[in-house]
């Protein structure tokens, strides 16, 4: 949720700056900009919209060794050039890119803005006139950014150049993601190390309320008190050709197709030296002292819980409940005596996901995230940490994620069952191969799917999707990517569940698409499709073979029942794409949303 640069060093900044911003856009992409300074003083480009608008407006005989950047996504104030970062302070010599939000920004506001001319709706430039301020009362940059940054309430990553000093670029952090990337002549500040990859692979956490300055030649890191801190670079386990495209025209396409690769990925890492699956003992003791385990997560990364809830259950005999981060807070159930928490996050980074997660530590209990992203929030402030493996996933929309957590899921719910003694009929790395290789057969049978999309979804305004037990919870899934994607209004609903109401939007033609890939369920939910097609429905039954039928639409091949989810899902993947395509929507950047989200 908005992504923030910076780089100093011998070069010009600008293109530097552009290309990382490119990579940031997952982040947020409704308004960009940049900010260089040189002898000249500061330069500010901004534009509404993405990158590539930007990238026009940059002037390009302006050369300028250091500079930040920024692309939005609005929380303050709506997209506009106006409301697009950086923001400079009313003397113009301080300015600044923000990542997060100031919730105390009404009162700092009231407090200190009372003769300035706001310029903007954003709380981000409070602080940067905030700065100001306190520059002009006498403290110098440094101390009037520490000032500035003890009064804050909220999340922030900070960028800010001072345009009386073109050798430092001023950077903060708390809550929101944000690393500082080391280099021979160059130093630089990403949200995210794939926006600096391009330069270097070297790259320093920072922790929340931490200060640094950063200068081409020298990286300096302290503490809220002024206290100078060492911490040792980390290198970037990230290869360059990962984050590009490929010959894909969309990111999405090329991480659907990465599914089969991902989970054979997967059951490798998770693979002992004698081909057994394991998992750190602590996290299965963990497990099996638990009275009840609690997941956390947020949108795609819920309905994989949602799966993982019926493989832990199903598998380990260990009871669950999946909860929404954002309402958990809000309303925490009764805890069982002994809970432990899953935190199911793609990013590592969500928000919603972090606040339960520091609210659930001071209670003294204890987490383990499953995450895509190795050092993230999430990651570090648990007491264990489970990797997808999964390479980085760029497009708005969650695909390889999904499955990857759900294949981790399978393999903490396998390696707990037989901690505990539970003897399995199945062999868990021979069904996941299984599992890969009916993924493949699905991204082969791209052009049947299209067709079906193009049936089912070219004209409609709203789709349903159904199912019974697991298949509801892909349906569930099924539905988020179609409306994320292509603004088609979808819902997923229990098979049982649609006649209690929302059959009454059932109109002549309306798509319904079924899942029957469960054997316990198969004749029901078939039931269910007949009852919306007696009111006029276009049914569109996904089956698996074994269960299949003349009047299905697609047949997936046929894999562990516990583990359908990992297949049954490439279709509406699929589908949604296609609907997505076929509609020109902007697929890999949909509107309105964020891939990683760090606000609550
Ligand atoms: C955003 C993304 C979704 C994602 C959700 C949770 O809303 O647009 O695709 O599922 O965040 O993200 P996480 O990184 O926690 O899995």
């Amino acid at each position: 949720m908005c992504g923030i640069v910076g780089y100093i060093g011998t070069n010009d900044s600008k293109e530097i700056l552009l290309k990382g911003l490119e990579k940031l856009e997952y982040r947020g992409y409704d308004s960009a900009g940049i900010a260089v300074v040189n002898e000249n003083g500061v330069h500010v480009f901004k534009e509404k919209g993405r990158i590539a608008d930007l990238r026009e407006s940059v002037v390009a005989g302006v050369n300028a060794n250091a500079g930040i950047g920024h692309t939005r996504w609005a929380t303050h104030g709506p997209p506009s050039k106006r409301n697009a970062h950086p923001h400079q302070s009313a003397s113009t010599r301080y300015t600044i890119v923000h990542n997060g939000v100031i919730e105390n920004f009404d009162s700092l506001k009231r407090e200190f803005m009372g003769n300035v001319d706001l310029q903007s709706d954003t709380d981000t430039e409070v602080i940067v006139q905030m700065i100001n301020l306190f520059a002009n009362e006498g403290l110098s940059t440094l101390e009037a950014f520490r000032k500035t940054l003890g009064l804050l309430k909220g999340s922030y990553a900070l960028a800010l150049l001072d345009n009386e000093d073109n050798e430092t670029i001023y950077v903060a952090k708390n809550k929101s993601p944000l690393l500082v990337g080391l280099g021979d002549t160059f130093n630089v500040v990403a949200s995210d190390a794939m926006a600096m990859l391009q330069v270097t692979d070297q790259f320093v956490e920072l922790m929340d309320k931490e200060i640094v300055l950063v200068k081409k030649d020298e990286v300096t890191i302290q503490n809220l008190k002024g206290e100078i801190i060492s911490r040792a670079p980390f290198k970037a386990e990230l290869d360059a050709s990962d984050i590009e495209k490929g010959t894909y025209p969309h990111y999405m396409l090329k991480e659907i197709d990465e599914q089969p690769l991902v989970i054979r990925k997967i059951v490798q890492k998770y693979q002992d030296e004698t081909g057994k699956l394991t998992i750190d003992g602590d996290i299965v003791n963990a497990i099996n002292q638990a009275g009840r385990i609690y997941i956390i997560a947020a949108g795609t990364s819920y309905h994989a819980g949602l799966v993982g809830k019926q493989l832990i259950e199903k598998v380990a005999k260990v009871p669950v409940e999946v909860h929404i981060s954002s309402e958990f807070g809000y309303n925490m159930p009764l805890l069982s005596e002994k809970p432990l928490f899953i935190f199911i996050s793609q990013s590592g980074e969500t928000a919603d996901s972090r606040a339960v997660l520091v609210e659930i530590k001071e209670m003294g209990y204890q987490a383990l995230t499953i995450t895509n992203v190795q050092g993230s929030t999430l990651s570090r402030e648990a007491d264990y940490t489970l990797l997808l493996h999964a390479g980085p996933e760029i497009a708005v929309a969650s695909t390889k994620a999904y499955t990857a957590q759900i294949a981790v899921l399978a393999i903490l719910a396998e390696v707990t069952a037989k901690s505990r003694g539970i003897n399995l009929d199945f062999d868990l790395v021979k069904e996941l191969g299984l599992v890969a290789t009916a993924i493949e057969t699905l991204c082969d049978s791209k052009e049947i799917i299209e067709q079906i999309s193009r049936e089912f979804l070219s004209v409609t305004r709203n789709c349903f999707f159904i199912g019974r037990a697991v298949d509801y919870y892909v349906g569930l899934e099924g539905a988020l990517k179609l409306k994320e994607i292509s603004y088609i209004q979808a819902e997923g609903f229990a098979g049982g569940e649609l006649k209690h109401g929302t059959i009454a939007l059932i109109e002549e033609g309306t798509p319904v698409i079924a899942l029957a890939t469960q054997e316990s369920v198969n004749l029901s939910i078939r039931g269910n499709v007949k009852e919306v097609v007696a009111r006029g429905a276009n049914p569109c039954i996904i089956s698996m073979k074994g269960l299949e039928s003349d009047e299905d639409s697609f047949v997936i091949p046929e894999v562990h029942g516990l583990l359908t989810p990992l297949i049954s899902v490439i279709p509406l993947q699929l589908l949604a794409y296609y609907a997505a395509l076929h509609r020109d929507c902007d697929v890999d950047k949909p509107r309105n949303l964020a891939k990683s989200v760090t606000v609550e």
